[in-house]
């Protein structure tokens, strides 16, 4: 049989990786697929560069049309990223012709998923993005066919390489931020702008794409809460550490009596627990479904290797499939496309947390009486307080508090009167703490 021949947009990171991948393992992935895997034409912005994988019998072009043109080209491979522009037209043309997709842009499923799905369900294209989340980790295909038998309760992970790389780094090798953000770019991993890896974006992208497969509900990327690595100190991470936790960014996902919580921040987690021990730019995802329980999938989660990995995975499946009916293949969002569920997304407020609160206060007697007296008119019970410092009179000192598990607007109430005390400096860090308790 002739092999099936495809398009890819984009040879940086992962469209190198992904040549790599298809030439170096070309026989098994003929053997799985059934056909083999023909790069023919490949879509870059400077056709001048120097590129480090084999493009002996790859036409390069600068024009996206010269790929959607070409009637021997069956699949588009979208490499290049954003969630607009070339890479949005490009993904929408591919399904007019009637070419199916792979893409690892996150960033465009999240932010378009719901439409161009609509548009290839009616084309009867495919649409793959694997890679798109937690990088190597076939994440959406055990969530979207693993535990299709599930009722999924919560989903909890570390879904941004670049970021967890980061604050390893700085914590065990007491290295700055932007040394290592620039490690991270030079390996590949952060994103084309990493505003989008250190704020939180890209992770908010990832979990909007699990949410949807998890619960079955459309994409919802406005609607994810979203904090970043960014405002982090090293004290915060010190106080954690003496406390037993360990501060990782987390994305979570879970449903709850009255809807969904969606939100991706940084976390305290018990440093015995798996999450906690996520090193580097690995990646892993906690995910609880009612038959299952909770099962726990790790990999690396950036880099050109891992990715080919997932982009090369997709393919096959869209080889496998190239000839099925498309009513019988596996719907884009695990849940058949007229049986998507408008359970609302909840706001921050309405979503209940444990608490780890850092406030500078002066040394006086008196002064934690107040502090304790606003967290109990809020309803808000105190786990632990430590108290920092020598104790030296009229001194402003850390104090540190754990809370139990609470409303966000009744702690979001509690800082304002906290900050107001003459006592207190108005500075106090607020990071959210999750047990991840869920066996
Ligand atoms: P790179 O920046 O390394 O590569 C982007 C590629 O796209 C380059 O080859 C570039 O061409 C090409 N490109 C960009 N703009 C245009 C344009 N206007 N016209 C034609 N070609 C263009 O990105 P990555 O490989 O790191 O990422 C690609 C996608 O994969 C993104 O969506 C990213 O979020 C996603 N992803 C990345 C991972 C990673 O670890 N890096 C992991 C998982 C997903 P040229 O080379 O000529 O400049
Ligand atoms: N920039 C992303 C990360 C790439 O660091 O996780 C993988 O999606």
């Amino acid at each position: 049989m002739n092999p099936v021949k495809i398009g890819i947009a984009g040879l940086g990171t992962v469209g190198c990786g992904t040549v790599d991948v298809l030439i170096r393992n070309a026989d098994e992935i003929a053997r799985r697929a059934g056909r083999g895997i023909q790069v023919s034409r490949a879509l870059v912005k400077n056709i001048s560069k120097d590129r480090s994988c084999d493009l002996n019998g790859v036409e390069l072009t600068t024009n996206p049309e010269d790929l959607l043109n070409d009637p021997e080209i069956e699949i588009i491979v979208e490499l290049m990223g954003g969630d607009s522009g070339i890479a949005l037209e490009l993904v929408q043309g591919a399904i007019a012709c009637g070419k199916h997709v792979v893409t690892a842009n996150k960033a465009l499923i999240a932010v378009n998923g719901n439409q161009l799905f609509a548009a290839a369900q009616k084309k009867g294209t495919m649409i793959a993005f694997e890679s798109a989340v937690a990088g190597g980790i076939p994440i959406i295909k055990v969530i979207r066919e693993g535990f299709s038998g599930n009722v999924i309760r919560r989903l909890a992970g570390i879904i941004n390489g670049t970021g967890n790389f980061i604050m390893s780094e700085m914590r065990t090798k007491q290295r700055s931020f932007q040394d290592v953000l620039v490690e991270a770019q030079d390996l590949g991993y952060a994103e084309a702008d990493p505003a989008f890896d250190v704020q939180g974006t890209d992770a908010a992208h990832k979990l909007t794409i699990l949410a949807s497969i998890a619960f079955g509900i459309p994409l919802q990327f406005s609607h994810v809460y979203t904090e970043g690595i960014d405002k982090i100190e090293s004290e915060d991470v010190e106080h954690a550490k003496t406390l037993g936790f360990r501060i990782k960014h987390l994305g979570i996902a879970a449903q709850v009596t009255d809807g969904i919580e969606l939100r991706v921040h940084p976390c305290l987690v018990p440093e015995n627990r798996l999450l906690a021990n996520v090193e580097g730019v690995m990646n892993a995802v906690l995910v609880d479904g009612d038959a299952v329980g909770p099962t726990l999938h790790y990999g690396a989660g950036a880099g050109a290797g891992p990715t080919a990995s997932a982009v090369v995975a997709d393919l096959v499946d869209v080889v496998r499939t190239l000839t099925t009916d498309p009513e019988n293949r596996v719907p884009h969002l695990a849940f058949q496309a007229n049986s998507l569920s408008d359970i609302p997304i909840l706001p921050i407020d309405e979503v209940s947390s444990a608490y780890y609160l850092r406030l500078n206060a002066i040394n006086r007697p008196g002064v934690l009486a107040d502090v304790t007296r606003i967290l109990g008119d809020l309803n808000i019970s105190i786990e632990a307080i430590q108290q920092k410092g020598d104790g030296s009179p009229d001194e402003f000192l850390p104090i540190v508090i754990l809370t139990q598990v609470t409303l966000e607007k009744n702690m979001n109430c509690a800082l304002e009167r906290l900050a107001q005390l003459e006592t207190v400096n108005s500075d106090i860090v607020r990071i959210r703490l999750e047990n991840l308790n869920w066996s």
